[in-house]
């Protein structure tokens, strides 16, 4: 892709999360994979993060070489001086920079935000604005994700001095329920916006700073990951009472489905798990699965359905609805296993859900990236009852394991698993109401169908096995969006 001089479009991605060496979430996957899918369409596609604590030592550990750039990057906050070492590394291909300064000593994903928690993320997006000088490269695009990097659209519309420069931005919703709310003082004053930039129309949300707000007005453009979650947000209650903003802002909105790091999530490579498989032979399956229920610490010879679980433990995971059905889950046979953390609420609402059904449920507790490898190779039925899903990467990689997804059909788990009872057919179960019951019907359906049709289970695998979920489709939408920008 050119730009109207003739040369490729400069894009700087600028993330908070970066996989595999600081994630949170799948905004974190998704930042570690798409840009070398952009890179291979043609787009002169660049990454700056924070190094968080650990992120340099996860860098070297991978092999990868890095070098410190000869210049600092500084940003003028809270007044002082903000400054941090640039340090670079090629990133399969990638050219990423990874800032290292006191302000990233921090958490990288703070629940309880304020002044003080905030501000790393506001200091980080300025010294995104400044990097350019440092390392003799200027992009034509900042592409920023989630309120964490919200504040560069603002900044180059209301900042005193970054309004003036003329920079073009894409803001990524991955998730618009954080939205990065906390109190205006002594914000305003502290970040050096313009005080027009704290208006209902602008950054103002009841009377606090709303980071993403001012994101999504501030921005050339606005994208978020599932073309369906696009048409919801405009309308729907998980936005958290922005769908007003978005359906006004939505003529520059579109919806970009996300895909995967296929040579990561690959079964038939994957080192992670005890033995691999593919399509053409599913043999190490049944030892994945083997391996994952002596880890369960459940009989590993069991002929019964294994339902796997790997997630964020947050309301919108739908878990309530989950341990709220423990027992009728427990009785249709199936073993259920859930790796994830979160919310007190919902880790003590599974672990009582296991301690009355003991050889049925357990919950690992804790995050743990290996052990969502044999997860996803060692489940059968994955189960994922959303109440609402930007896009969800799990669905995707549980099919690519050969684990057939059970989900809510909302967001972009309706644009990834299509129900095998429709005319068509299809590579998973799906259900609309947000119930117990409704989610009960699906995963019935799907124990079921495990225990009475192998041959049809079988083909159920294979279908979402062959589905493709390379980033290669979206990338090119992508990199459209950025030629309408450069028009
Ligand atoms: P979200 O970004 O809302 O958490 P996604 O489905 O888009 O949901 O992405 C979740 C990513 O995080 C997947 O790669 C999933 O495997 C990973 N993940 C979630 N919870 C855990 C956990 N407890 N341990 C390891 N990986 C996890
Ligand atoms: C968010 C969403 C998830 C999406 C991910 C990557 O965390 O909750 O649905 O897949 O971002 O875009």
């Amino acid at each position: 892709m050119t730009t109207k001089s003739g040369s490729a479009v400069k894009v700087l991605f600028v993330t908070t999360e970066l996989a595999p060496f600081s994630k949170v979430g799948g905004l974190g996957d998704v930042a570690g994979s798409l840009p070398k899918a952009l890179k291979q369409a043609g787009v002169d596609v660049r990454v700056v993060t924070p190094a968080w604590p650990g992120v340099l030592e996860k860098v070297a550990g991978s092999g990868v070489k890095t070098t410190t750039v000869k210049t600092k990057v500084y940003a003028a906050y809270d007044w002082r001086i903000h400054s941090a070492e640039v340090i670079k590394a090629n990133v399969e291909g990638v050219t990423t920079y990874f800032l290292k300064a006191e302000d990233y000593t921090g958490s990288q994903y703070p629940y309880q935000l304020n002044f003080w928690t905030a501000s790393p993320f506001a200091v980080f997006c300025m010294q995104a604005l400044e990097l350019k000088d440092a390392i003799d490269w200027e992009p034509d695009i900042y592409h920023c994700h989630d309120w964490t990097s919200a504040f560069l659209p603002c900044a180059l519309a209301w900042h005193r001095h970054y309004r003036q420069t003329g920079g073009k931005s894409i803001m990524t919703l991955h998730n618009v329920a954080y939205q990065g709310i906390f109190e205006p003082s002594p914000f305003l004053e502290a970040s050096g916006l313009e005080p027009w930039s704290f208006s209902s129309s602008t950054m103002e949300f009841y009377g606090q700073v709303n980071l993403l707000k001012g994101g999504i007005v501030a921005a050339t453009a606005v994208s978020t990951v599932s073309p369906t979650y696009a048409n919801e947000i405009q309308t729907y209650e998980s936005t958290r009472e922005l769908s007003g903003i978005l359906y006004h802002q939505r003529s520059k909105l579109r919806g970009i489905i996300n895909g995967l790091d296929t040579k990561f999530w690959d079964p038939a490579g994957d080192k992670a798990i005890p033995k691999n498989f593919s399509v053409k032979d599913l043999k190490g399956k049944a030892e994945c699965k083997k391996e994952l229920l002596k880890r369960a610490g459940l009989d590993p010879k069991t002929k019964d359905p294994v339902i796997v679980c790997v997630s964020r433990l947050v309301e919108q995971k739908g878990f309530d609805m989950v341990f709220n059905a423990a027992h009728q889950i427990a009785e249709t046979g199936a073993k259920l296993l859930i790796l994830g953390s979160g919310q007190d609420w919902i880790e003590n609402g599974i672990l009582q859900a296991q301690e009355a059904n003991p050889d049925s449920i357990k919950l690992f507790k804790g995050y743990d990236e290996p052990l969502s490898h044999l997860m996803y190779a060692g489940g059968d039925i994955f189960l994922m009852p959303s109440v609402f899903e930007p896009c969800g990467l799990s669905q995707m990689i549980s099919m690519r394991y050969g684990t057939v997804p059970v989900v809510r059909e909302v967001g972009g788990l309706r644009d990834t698993v299509f129900d095998v009872d429709r005319p068509e057919g299809g590579n998973g179960f799906t259900f609309q109401t947000c119930d117990v019951d409704g989610m009960m019907w699906a995963l019935r359906r799907a124990v079921e169908r495990y225990n009475d049709n192998k041959d049809e289970w079988k083909k159920i695998m294979l279908e979402g096995m062959s589905e493709d979920f390379t980033w290669d489709k979206s990338a090119g939408q992508y990199k459209a969006m950025y030629e309408d920008l450069m028009q």
